[in-house]
C-alpha cells in the first residue's frame, strides 16, 4: 500500500504536492485527481459533530461533554459514544472528527476542562483509545488533540509549557501513547510551545517531539495536523515534522507560496514533502476518499435514546442523606424547581466544541415528562449570577442594519442581520469601517439596561449620546480568547414613562480576524425592569416552604466555561452559594443539582440532604436529569476529578504563564497525587460517586501467573480479582479501582502515594456478588530514568489499594518485584 501512495506522490508535480498541504478553506482539504486524491473534510468537536462552512449552521447532535461521559468510567460507553459520533459525522459529510482532547486536568480553573476526560493520565488514555477505536471503526477519522501540554488557555497560542522529560513521559504522554496504540489517523499539534529540557519550541516546530518521538519511537503513520492558525514558521514546521496547516487557504506554507520556495532553495528536502503527501493519501484511503468515494455511511443509535442514557450513567451523586434521591415521586404533590440553571441549563461549553443544538430539553421539561400527572412544579429563577444584560430580544428590535463603508467613507454594502448578536463576516477588502444600527422599542414602565457589546476600535452612541469610544484594534486573539463571544461594552440606563424608541448606532473598524477571516462583531443586550435578585431569592425561598421537594440547579454558564480564558476562581457565579442554603433552610427535603463542566466549590455540600453532579449534558439534559432524580436510571458516575474544598487547597490554582513560560512545577502530582502527598483532604476524592444501591468488595486477590522484572518492565500484566456484591435493595452499576502502592523506602525518585492502574464498571443484580478481573499493566509499576531515557521498575513490595475511590480503599494486596 505505503509503495503504490509513494508511486501516486511521484506522478505529481513539486507545485501540486506543496498544495496538499494547507487546507483547502477552514475544514476542507485540497483533492488531487491525478493522485485520486478526494477532499477530506474535518470537522470539530469532541461534544457533536459540527461540520463546515456549509453545514455548521446545521444543527448536530449535542452530546454530553467528554468529562460527563468520562465520568461513567466505562470504556463500553465510550465506545458507543464514539460509534455515536461516527454516524453523525457521515450524516453531515464529515471524514474526520477533531477528537478526542486528551490533555489532562492539570488546574481545575482550565477553560476547556470539560473537553478533556480526566486528571488521571490511564483513565484518559482507556476512555481516548476507546473513542478513537469506536470511531475508526466505522470509518471515520478521530485526531486527539492537542498534542502536547495544552492544559491553560491563558496566552494559550503562546506560551512554552516547561515539561520535566519524567512529567511528560509518566503523566502527559500516556493518553496519546494510548490513542495511537489504538490506531489514530491524525493528531493535532498544538499552539503551545514545549520546553522539554532539550528542546524548546512551539509544538508546530518541535522536532523532537514531533518526529523524534510521535513518529519516529512511536510508529505514528498518520498526518500531523496544526491546530488553527497555530502554524507560523515555514521550513521549521515543515522540517520538524508538521503534515498539514489548517485552516487554509492561506498560511505560513502557501502565502507567498513560501514551502515551495523553501523546498526549491534546499532547506526543506523533497522527501520531506513526499513523506506528507503519503500520509495524507494513507488518510484518504483510511476515511474512503481515495480515488472513489467509499466512506461508509454509518447506522447511528436514536439519538433521544443514546444521548439520554450517556447523560445520565455520567451523573455523579455526591451525597444522598436519608435516601432523599431518588425522589419517591408517589407522595409528592408539589415541587419547587429553583435556580438559574434552572431556568436556562448550560449544557455545552463554549469555544470551538460548541455546536448549533437541535433541541434542548431543559429540566423543567424533563421533569414535567417525568412527574406523575398532578403534581404541581413551581419553577423559579433565584437570581441571575451573570455578569452581562442578556441579548436583546429580536423582537424589540426594528431597523437592524449593518452598512459598510470604504477609506473615503464612501458606501460599499449593506447587510441585514437576524440577530443582535451581530457576527457578520465582511468579503469586500474594501471595507474598513461599518455602522451597525438599531431602534429598541420600549414600553415597560421602569428603568431599562441597555448595554452594547464591542469588539475592536469603536464608538458607540445611544440616542446621538457616545457612550464609548476607543478601544484597540481587534486581531485573531479575540477569536482565540473568545473575547468575540462575549463581549465587553458600555452599558446605560434608560428611564421608560411611556413607550419610547432608543436608537443605538455603534461605529466599528471591520476587524481582521487573520486566519478566521474578516468581519464585525458586536452584540445589543438589554434588561427590562423585574425584581431585584433579592427579591428572586425571597421567592424562591417561598416556593420551597410550600413544595414538598425542592430541587435547586446551580452552575455555571457560558461567561464562566470556555476555550479562550481559565476561571480566575471557582466560586460559583452571583449569588447562588447563599441561594443553596436559604433554600435548604426553608425545605429539609432539598436536593442540589450542580450543571457544571468543570469543578466549583459546594461549601454547602454537607449541609444539604442530597447533591449530583450533572454536567453539561448535550441537547437531552433536561430528561437524563430526570430519569436521574426519579430513579428510572441510576447516577453511575465517579469523579474523573479530585473535587476541592477550597481554593487554598486546589494544587495548581494559578494558570498564568510567567513571562511566557508555563512551568509545570508540580510534576507528577497533579490532582490525587497532590492532595495524596500533602495528606489533604478532598471534599470529595477522585473516583468518588455513590449511586442508588450499597456496595461491598468483599474480597480481592492476585489472580494466575505473576511477571517476573525482565529489562526495566515486568514481563506481563498482573491480575486482581475482586469479589463485588451489591448489598442494597435495586439492581446497580459499580466502578471498582486498583491503585499501585509504590514501596516507600525512601530510594529512587519520589512517587506518588498512589495511582489509578486499573478500573471496571461492572453491573450486579440487588443480592448478587461477581468476580471482577483487572490487569494491571507493567507501566503501573515503573518510573521513567531520565538519566538512561527508559522504563524502570525499582525492586521492591508494590500494593495493589483495591477499593471505590482513590480514598475509599478495600483491600490492599501485596507484589513484591525482585
Ligand atoms: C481549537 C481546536 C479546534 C480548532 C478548530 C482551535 O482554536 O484549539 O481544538 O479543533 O480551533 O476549531
Amino acid at each position: 500500500m505505503t509503495s503504490d501512495l509513494h508511486a501516486r506522490v511521484t506522478r505529481l508535480p513539486l507545485e501540486d504536492r506543496v498544495r496538499l498541504l494547507t487546507g483547502r478553506t477552514g475544514w476542507v482539504l485540497h483533492g488531487s485527481p491525478e493522485a485520486g486524491l478526494l477532499p477530506i473534510t474535518v470537522s470539530d468537536g469532541p461534544a457533536g459533530v459540527r461540520g463546515t462552512e456549509a453545514t455548521q449552521l446545521e444543527h448536530s447532535a449535542s452530546t454530553p461533554s467528554p468529562t460527563a461521559v468520562a465520568a461513567a468510567w466505562d470504556t463500553e460507553l465510550m465506545e458507543r459514544t464514539g460509534r455515536f459520533f461516527a454516524a453523525e459525522a457521515r450524516r453531515k459529510d464529515v471524514h474526520v472528527v477533531l477528537a478526542p482532547v486528551l490533555n489532562l486536568h492539570r488546574s481545575p480553573a482550565g477553560g476547556r476542562h470539560f473537553e478533556c476526560f480526566s486528571e488521571d493520565p490511564v483513565l484518559t488514555g482507556e476512555l481516548g483509545a476507546a473513542f478513537v477505536r469506536a470511531l475508526q471503526g466505522e470509518g471515520v477519522g478521530a485526531c486527539p488533540k492537542h498534542f502536547i501540554g495544552n492544559e491553560t488557555e491563558q496566552e494559550r497560542t503562546s506560551y512554552r509549557a516547561r515539561i520535566d522529560e519524567r512529567t511528560l513521559r509518566e503523566v502527559y504522554l500516556p493518553p496519546f501513547e494510548a490513542a495511537l496504540e489504538a490506531g489514530a489517523w491524525t493528531v493535532m499539534a498544538a499552539y503551545n510551545g514545549v520546553d522539554d529540557g532539550v528542546e524548546s519550541e512551539s509544538m508546530t516546530d518541535h522536532r523532537r517531539l514531533l518526529t523524534g518521538l510521535l513518529k519516529e519511537e512511536l510508529g505514528f503513520d498518520g498526518v500531523v495536523v496544526s491546530d488553527w492558525t497555530a502554524a507560523r514558521s515555514t521550513a521549521p514546521s515543515a522540517n520538524a515534522g508538521l503534515d498539514l496547516v489548517m485552516p487554509g487557504p492561506s498560511g505560513p506554507w502557501a502565502e507567498g507560496d513560501a514551502l515551495l520556495e523553501a523546498v526549491r532553495s534546499g532547506q526543506v528536502p523533497e522527501t520531506v514533502i513526499d513523506d506528507k503527501v503519503v500520509r495524507l493519501l494513507r488518510l484518504a484511503s483510511r476515511v474512503g476518499r481515495l480515488d472513489r468515494d467509499t466512506a461508509p455511511a454509518v447506522e447511528g443509535e436514536d439519538e433521544r435514546v443514546v444521548l439520554r442514557e450517556i447523560g445520565s450513567r455520567g451523573h455523579v451523586l455526591l451525597r444522598n442523606e436519608g435516601g432523599l434521591l431518588p425522589l419517591d415521586t408517589r407522595g409528592v404533590r408539589r415541587v419547587a424547581l429553583i435556580g438559574p440553571n434552572a431556568v436556562e441549563a448550560y449544557t455545552q461549553g463554549g469555544g470551538s466544541a460548541h455546536v448549533n443544538a437541535k433541541y434542548l430539553v431543559s429540566p423543567e421539561e424533563g421533569l414535567r415528562e417525568a412527574l406523575p400527572d398532578g403534581v404541581e412544579l413551581t419553577v423559579v429563577r433565584g437570581g441571575d449570577p451573570r455578569r452581562l444584560l442578556p441579548l436583546a430580544s429580536r423582537d424589540l428590535v426594528t431597523g437592524l442594519c449593518l452598512d459598510l463603508f470604504d477609506a473615503s467613507g464612501a458606501p460599499v454594502g449593506a447587510q441585514t442581520p437576524d440577530r443582535t448578536a451581530v457576527h457578520a463576516d465582511v468579503d469586500d477588502p474594501r471595507a474598513v469601517r461599518a455602522v451597525v444600527t438599531a431602534a429598541l422599542r420600549l414600553s415597560e414602565p421602569g428603568v431599562h439596561l441597555v448595554e452594547v457589546g464591542v469588539v475592536g476600535r469603536h464608538t458607540v452612541r445611544v440616542d446621538g449620546e457616545v457612550l464609548s469610544e476607543g478601544g484597540r484594534t481587534a486581531s485573531d486573539a479575540e477569536i482565540l480568547e473568545s473575547r468575540h463571544s462575549h463581549p465587553d461594552g458600555p452599558r446605560t440606563e434608560v428611564r421608560v414613562d411611556g413607550p419610547r424608541t432608543v436608537r443605538v448606532e455603534v461605529e466599528l473598524e471591520v476587524a481582521d480576524f487573520g486566519g478566521f477571516g474578516r468581519g464585525v462583531i458586536t452584540q445589543l443586550r438589554h434588561l427590562p425592569p423585574g425584581p431585584s435578585a433579592e427579591e428572586e431569592i425571597a421567592e424562591a425561598v417561598r416556593a420551597a416552604e410550600e413544595a414538598d421537594t425542592a430541587i435547586v440547579v446551580v452552575g455555571t454558564n457560558d461567561e464562566v466555561e470556555s476555550e479562550g480564558y481559565d476561571r480566575p476562581t471557582l466560586a460559583l457565579p452571583g449569588r447562588q452559594d447563599e441561594l443553596v442554603r436559604r433554600v435548604a433552610a426553608a425545605n429539609p427535603r432539598t436536593a442540589v443539582v450542580v450543571n457544571a463542566g468543570a469543578p466549583v466549590l459546594l461549601p454547602w455540600l454537607d449541609e444539604v440532604p442530597a447533591v449530583l453532579w450533572s454536567w453539561f449534558g448535550g441537547h437531552e439534559y433536561g430528561h437524563a436529569l430526570a430519569d436521574t432524580l426519579t430513579g428510572r436510571s441510576e447516577p453511575t458516575g465517579r469523579l474523573p476529578w479530585t473535587l476541592p474544598r477550597d481554593h487554598a487547597d486546589v494544587p495548581v490554582m494559578d494558570t498564568s504563564p510567567h513571562e511566557g513560560v508555563l512551568a509545570y512545577d508540580e510534576g507528577v502530582f497533579v490532582g490525587y497525587r497532590a492532595y495524596d502527598r500533602d495528606g489533604r483532604e478532598p471534599h470529595r476524592p477522585f473516583g468518588f460517586g455513590l449511586g442508588y444501591t450499597d456496595w461491598e468488595i468483599s474480597g480481592a486477590l492476585l489472580d494466575g501467573a505473576l511477571p517476573e522484572r525482565v529489562g526495566g518492565l515486568l514481563t506481563g500484566p498482573v491480575r486482581v480479582t475482586a469479589t463485588l456484591a451489591n448489598t442494597g435493595a435495586r439492581p446497580g452499576r459499580h466502578v471498582v479501582q486498583v491503585y499501585v502502592e509504590p514501596p516507600a523506602d525512601g530510594t529512587g525518585p519520589a512517587r506518588p502515594v498512589r495511582t489509578l492502574a486499573a478500573f471496571a464498571s461492572v453491573r450486579v443484580a440487588s443480592g448478587a456478588r461477581t468476580d471482577v478481573h483487572l490487569d494491571i499493566p507493567p507501566r503501573a509499576f515503573a518510573v521513567w530514568d531520565p538519566a538512561a531515557h527508559s522504563w524502570r521498575t525499582p525492586a521492591g513490595v508494590y500494593r495493589l489499594a483495591v477499593g471505590s475511590s482513590s480514598r475509599a480503599i478495600a483491600h490492599r494486596l501485596s507484589f513484591e518485584v525482585c
